[in-house]
């Protein structure tokens, strides 16, 4: 996720800058740019550069700013509106290059503000919601850099953690909060603000973490707290007391961990601004699709490999429940060379992550070829196959760091209940069924923070099973997948042999490899599947497998089979994958701890599969 630094002292920003945004580094961005306030008359200098910290560096050699500016911003951006590329980098400035401003968060209303601006004949320069933040604080000019700033920020809805330094007020950094972590540090003569403590450990004497709705100024040795209407606040300041490679991973042993655990905001960061609930549809406007379009469509095919082949195929189910279309999951790598019926009036949704899978993208060029409509589910902002679809739908998940994919799983499932619900009610869902699934999708969040509550319970029963070779996970309807899933990620990270199956699959075949050394792990939360699920759970353990069962919580029946229980909250059988997937995920998490495996970076496994 973006990284925001900022220093102001009586010595040079710029080596604290650096260094903090490298600190930074490990949770993923693809572009990093500083802003200094120096010189007499004051002015701001900004570099800027695609890649990594190492490559603003050498931007910042090859065209030297005021190495001697004691006051500035720095940031590393991992893109969510425009692609990663210098004009789309932080910092932007106003108009009239007097104020910078670097932005963790979304601005829900940029568009509406980007108008009004232009209105007034402001020029952007970007591709960002950003932007708007340092246009705006130059129209809202008036008193003080921090009145500006507060001006500013009235008019804004959406989520940030900003830093904004003006060639008017040298020496001064206004940071604000809301929806997006800031922390301000001091130490003899200087003052700190980064959106992450690891960028002032060993630097800050003193640190406060702000709330939302807090605004802070910044003078070197000081820093004062007050609201955005104005009122004085006070955040207690504290040594800062950590060890710095713990904070890397933000506290969690393992990467997957905390993305596992960033989860309900990723999924936040995803539905916000999509969901109508008064319509009872969602708005995709990446989609660039209307009714009439959606309309003519005749079926819709979905293709993607590995962890996003599972989500696209609850995405089929979606579509044909939600939107009465028919609609298949085809893999990617078969889709590319099996000369599949694709028609004009075919939506082919591309679904990715990484946006750079190469049998995906083979697939998006191959439907392109034969005349589809073709759209994309992406991660990653910019990426290959998000611009040559030209049409889609980001996940704003957040970056990916460990091997294994969590959250764009989970943001996967969710941007194809959207479209789906989108599909459904221009071509059969009535409002009141249109505005039930906005609010099953709306819960999700909290649906998966009752399981990351159960995290514990969790890890005691994978104890019970790290030491098994072999396992299965079986589902029906919308737990079909994601028993795919669940095996999926326990055999990628804790290499212990598992098998997705339908839950009725089994009797055809591996019943056969069921023994008391073998579990299973059923997927039987309430909804239409539930009880032929709580049958085959029976079958299980008639061959002495044990059984671990997934359940909606109150659910008793599970337990006169097994002890090895997770309780899910009651939810619509839609969307019980989600917190169904949360559990697998922990699951198998715990498996390959206990196994001392490499969990972030599995043996033979790439983030981004690039070759066939
Ligand atoms: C599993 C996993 C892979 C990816 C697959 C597709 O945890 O990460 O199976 O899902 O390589 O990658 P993307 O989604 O980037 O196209």
């Amino acid at each position: 996720m973006c990284g925001i630094v900022g220093f102001t002292g009586r010595t040079p920003a710029l080596p604290f800058l650096v260094d903090g945004l490298r600190r930074m580094e490990y949770r993923g961005y693809d572009s990093a740019g500083v802003a200094l306030v120096g010189g007499d008359p004051a002015r701001i200098e900004v570099r800027r550069a695609v890649g990594k910290v190492d490559a603003l560096a050498e931007a910042l050699r090859a065209d030297p700013p005021d190495e001697s500016a004691a006051c500035g911003i720095g940031h590393t951006r991992w893109a969510t509106h425009g692609a990663p590329c210098v004009r789309n980098a932080h910092p932007h400035l106003s108009p009239d290059g007097r104020v910078a401003v670097v932005h963790n968060g979304i601005i829900d209303n940029f568009l509406d503000l980007r108008e009004r601006l232009r209105a007034k004949g402001h020029e952007f320069r970007s591709d960002t919601d950003s932007e708007v933040v340092a246009h705006l604080v130059q129209e809202c000019r008036g008193g003080s850099l921090i009145e500006s700033v507060a001006r500013a920020l009235a008019l804004v809805r959406g989520t940030y953690g900003i830093a904004v330094v003006s060639a008017d007020e040298p020496g001064r950094i206004v940071v604000a909060r809301r929806g997006s972590p800031v922390v301000v540090g001091t130490a003899d003569g200087a003052a700190f603000v980064a959106s992450d403590p690891a960028a002032l450990a060993g630097r800050a004497d003193r640190v406060a973490f702000l709330d939302d709705g807090d605004l802070a100024l910044l003078e070197p040795g000081s820093f004062e707290v007050r609201s955005l209407a104005g009122e004085p606040v006070v955040r207690e300041a504290a040594p800062l007391d950590f060890d710095p490679a713990a904070v890397e991973k933000g506290g969690y042993e393992h990467f997957m961990l905390k993305e596992i655990f960033e989860q309900p905001e990723a999924l936040e960061n995803c539905l916000r601004g999509r969901l109508l609930p008064d319509e009872g549809t969602a708005k995709l406007s990446g989609l660039r699709l209307g009714p009439r379009e959606i309309a003519a469509l005749s079926n819709v095919v979905l293709t993607a490999c590995g962890t996003s082949y599972y989500a696209g195929l609850h995405g089929a189910y979606a579509f044909e429940q939600f939107a009465g279309i028919p609609a298949r999951i085809e893999q990617a790598a078969e889709f590319r060379y099996r000369n599949p019926i694709v028609a004009p009036d075919t939506a082919l949704v591309s679904l990715s992550q990484s946006g750079e899978t190469a049998d995906t993208l083979a697939a998006v060029r191959e439907a392109k070829r034969k005349g589809a409509l073709v759209l994309s589910v992406c991660n990653a902002v910019g990426s290959t196959i998000a611009r040559e679809a030209g049409r889609g739908v980001y996940l704003h998940a957040g970056p990916e760091i460990g091997v294994a994919s969590t959250k764009a799983f989970l943001c996967q499932v969710a941007a194809l209940e959207m479209m789906a619900l989108l599909f459904g009610r221009t071509r059969r869902l009535s409002g009141a069924e249109g505005a039930a699934i906005v609010r099953a999708l709306a819960s999700l969040p909290d649906l998966v923070r009752a399981v990351l509550a159960k995290n514990d319970a969790i890890a005691r029963i994978a104890e019970r099973h790290a030491g098994a070779r072999d396992a299965f996970y079986i589902g029906r309807g919308y737990q079909y997948p994601a028993a795919l899933e669940g095996a999926l990620k326990l055999k990628e990270i804790s290499y212990l042999h598992a098998e997705g199956y339908h839950a009725a699959e089994l009797k055809h075949g591996p019943i056969a490899l069921l023994d008391e050394k073998v579990p299973v792990v059923a997927l039987a939360p309430r909804g239409p599947d539930r009880d032929k699920t709580l049958g085959n759970i029976q079958e299980c353990r008639a061959r002495n497998a044990p059984v671990v069962a997934i359940v909606t919580e109150g659910d008793a029946d599970a337990r006169a089979f097994t002890e090895d229980l997770v309780e899910v909250p009651p939810c619509p059988d839609f969307v019980a994958a989600v917190p169904v997937v949360v559990a697998e995920q922990l699951f198998a998490y715990h498996v390959a701890r206990l196994r001392g495996e490499p969990i972030d970076k599995p043996r033979n496994l790439a983030k981004s599969v690039t070759v066939e």
